[in-house]
């Protein structure tokens, strides 16, 4: 029988539904599911305080202490990780396990399939991911990321108030729904029927590429045009927070800080810069996007 180890966190259980219906196509197979658990466990829902604390540590990529997972078997046939980005980079569960020694020696040497349960941007949280994989000498054979499709700014008001709340319900009820659709969970054991048929195959050469017929995996320019900057902005922000935020009323005004200069950019710089980019510069990059979105619908690593 196969072994399958599926590893994963979620606070609200949305990702944990994904990777459910995902795993709906694995009859017969021997499924060891193990779930993330940091020590000290992440408020949910979030205060604004907390929501904003983490992210110095997340961009950085500092692992947080977890309870020591337990492991079925000490190899398996396929591992199936699945996570969510938090500032542009693995979630801090994500990245503590990615770096625990005894997820590590499982991942040696074993296909991997990753999913995503994110608002709409992962790119570079995924590439942190496959670097990961690749120093422990895994082998990344597919990458399924689920987002909210909704327009980037409706998302993040809609986001905030899920995450805030904790319930994932219409803002004033006249918002759409926050996060991944109910039809887009629902539809995921779409993914898991093709990566099953290369599990019972034993081949992966063209697994991801199966996934990519589907025509569910879609790069948006904008989305793609911010994260090539904003990740190495958030990580001039998380050192000068960590540098300057000698104390706890220094660090949480730089939060404070950083909190503003978020809404300024997403609210105010980033629509102008867009409009301006795609008026002007995108038909000139036009070849240039295409690679790109190629790339990250890939499981390539530069
Ligand atoms: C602190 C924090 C930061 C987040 N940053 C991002 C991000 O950079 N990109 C993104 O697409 N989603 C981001 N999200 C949304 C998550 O990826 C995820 O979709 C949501 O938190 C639901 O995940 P859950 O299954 O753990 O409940 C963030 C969420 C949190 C809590």
């Amino acid at each position: 029988m196969k072994k399958v180890l599926v590893v994963s966190f979620s606070q609200s259980g949305q990702l944990t539904q994904i990777v459910d219906n995902f795993l709906i196509p694995f009859q017969g197979v021997d499924i060891d599911k193990v779930t993330i658990d940091p020590t000290t466990p992440f408020p949910f829902p979030w205060d604004t305080k907390s929501f904003y604390d983490v992210m110095p540590e997340t961009v950085l990529e500092e692992p947080i202490a977890i309870n020591a997972p337990r492991f079925k078997h000490s190899t398996y046939d396929l591992i199936v990780f699945g996570y969510q980005p938090w500032y542009l980079s693995p979630s801090m569960p994500a990245t503590a396990i990615l770096k625990n020694e005894a997820f590590c020696a499982r991942l040696k040497g074993t296909p991997i399939v990753t999913i995503l349960g994110a608002r709409n941007m992962w790119l570079n949280a995924q590439e942190s991911v496959k670097l990961l994989i690749k120093n422990a000498g895994g082998n990344l054979v597919a990458n399924v990321p689920l987002i909210d499709k909704t327009f980037n700014l409706i998302s993040v008001i809609t986001i905030v108030h899920w995450l805030g709340t904790g319930k994932k319900t219409k803002k004033w009820g006249i918002f759409p729904f926050p996060g991944v659709s109910k039809q887009d969970i629902n539809e995921s054991h779409l993914f898991g029927e093709k990566v099953m048929a290369s599990l019972q195959a034993g081949d992966y050469e063209k697994l991801q590429n199966n996934i990519l017929t589907l025509n569910k995996i879609n790069i948006n320019t904008s989305i793609l045009f911010i994260e090539s900057r904003a990740k190495k902005l958030f990580r001039i922000w998380a050192k000068t927070i960590k540098k300057k935020g000698v104390n706890a009323k220094k660090r949480a005004f730089w939060l404070m800080i950083f909190r503003n200069y978020l809404y300024f950019a997403l609210f105010i710089v980033s629509p102008i810069i867009l409009t301006v980019y795609t008026l002007v510069f995108r038909p000139l990059t036009f070849g240039r996007i295409k690679r790109k979105k190629e790339y990250f619908r890939s499981v390539k690593l530069n």
